[in-house]
């Protein structure tokens, strides 16, 4: 079927609630997706920054495949050795004591604002219950982190919406620390800011954030469903912000592309999740586990890691050098493989110029291009990519000049 006749269908049987390129994507393989029609494409969205691994990776597949023979569900009644050597493998590499799995990143947050509220109800009395969060974040689209979310877009038509979260502005101590009061359950934020334009945390604010919650009992919840699983260039990137967060969450990276989320927490703050407080029927089955545990291994034992963050370092330098080179780029933000890029012109428009050049990239908020990209991406791949975006900004200029003549 034809990729004109598959979007006819799309539209007559789907909720429209994704605006799409007008390919279709049929296999991938590395950091190259083909469409139906065979064009080839070097990908640097990645299922926005999901497939950490590219697409295809032998070692994941097999994992798969071994599983889905043995066991591909049972209920959280019973234990199932993958669930438990995964929350293994997380605690021994990050700060965390304890893992809940979910299936997205929404419901890893939906787990992370329960916590945070029963552990103020329980340590500190019902009062304590309103959390913190940024201007320009994004927590997801369940109804609690729509809410979360600091950015009206998202939140527009699905009022009432749930109470307990206030916002304040990014990298601001001072106003934070003026918005803190006897109410304050928790401080939610992402290391960096990916859907709302690719904002990195600045240290010392991140450090004052830290000793703030510290001194009132407050919790820090770091959101690393984008940031987390490499994608920074350390396992985590809190790793590389110097400090050390009380909650936090996972999903996108973690299952290399099979649905999985998780949320983490110091064992103090796990303690107040007791049998019956919170469940998932699909949260940490086999499949997604054993997927799951693969990625983790490949990414710690394998170079994969050591890789992200050469080729985060290249891209930045492409990407700046690029900057340097066009004066439609605006500024180049980012750490690792999560680099943005704003402009001064419209992004969407760039982002259907490079699908029709064999390269997907997205654009955050109106002006800004987001590079995800597998974190086996090879330098040639990079090269394409800063090729691509100079040949497409000449054309700009060049377009502009006829229009002025
Ligand atoms: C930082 C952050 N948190 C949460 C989410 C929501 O994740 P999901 O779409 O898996 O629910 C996203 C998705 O883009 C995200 O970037």
């Amino acid at each position: 079927m034809p990729t004109e006749e598959l979007k006819s269908d799309a539209a007559k049987y789907l909720m429209e609630t994704y605006a799409r390129q007008p390919i279709s994507i049929v296999r991938g393989r590395g950091a190259k997706v083909y469409d139906l029609e065979g064009r080839e494409y070097i990908d640097f969205v990645a299922g926005i920054a999901v497939n950490i691994l590219g697409h295809g990776h032998p070692d994941l597949v097999h994992a798969i495949q071994r599983q889905a023979a043995q066991l591909i569900h049972v209920s959280n009644l019973y234990y199932t050795e993958p669930q438990v050597r995964l929350a293994q493998l997380l605690v021994d590499h990050s700060f965390a004591d304890r893992v809940f799995f979910c299936n997205s990143g929404a419901e890893a947050n939906e787990a992370a604002i329960k916590l945070a509220r029963r552990y103020g109800h329980d340590k500190h009395g019902a009062e304590r219950s309103e959390i913190i969060t940024m201007v320009n974040s994004f927590h997801g689209r369940t109804l609690a982190t729509i809410a979360a979310t600091g950015q009206e877009k998202v939140q527009k038509g699905f009022e009432p919406l749930m109470p307990g979260f206030v916002y304040a502005p990014f990298n601001d101590f001072e106003t934070i620390a003026g918005m803190v009061g006897p109410k304050t359950a928790a401080i939610l934020l992402e290391p960096i800011q990916g859907e709302g334009g690719v904002h990195v945390a600045d240290r010392e604010y991140l450090k004052h954030l830290r000793a703030l919650c510290t001194e009132q009992d407050i919790l820090l919840i770091f959101d690393e469903v984008q940031t987390g699983m490499g994608r920074t260039g350390t396992f985590f990137a809190y790793e590389q912000l110097g400090v050390t967060p009380d909650i936090m969450t996972l999903a996108k990276g973690l299952g290399g592309g099979m649905p999985i989320g998780a949320c983490l927490a110091r064992e103090s703050v796990a303690a107040v999740f007791t049998p019956g407080t919170h469940a998932s029927t699909f949260g940490g089955n086999p499949l997604a586990c054993a997927a799951a545990l693969a990625v983790c291994r490949i990414l710690l034992e394998g170079r994969v890691l050591e890789q992200a963050k050469r080729m985060g370092e290249y891209l930045a330098k492409g990407l700046a050098d690029c900057k340097d080179r066009h004066r439609v780029v605006r500024e180049v933000r980012g750490l690792g493989l999560l680099q943005g890029m704003e402009l001064d012109i419209d992004a969407k428009s760039v982002v259907a110029d490079c699908v029709a050049r064999g390269l997907l990239v997205n654009a955050t908020s109106e002006r800004v291009l987001r590079f995800v990209p597998p974190l086996i991406i090879t330098q040639g791949e990079i090269d394409r990519l800063i090729e691509t975006l100079t040949a497409i900004f000449n054309q700009r200029v060049l377009s502009e000049k006829d229009a002025r003549h």
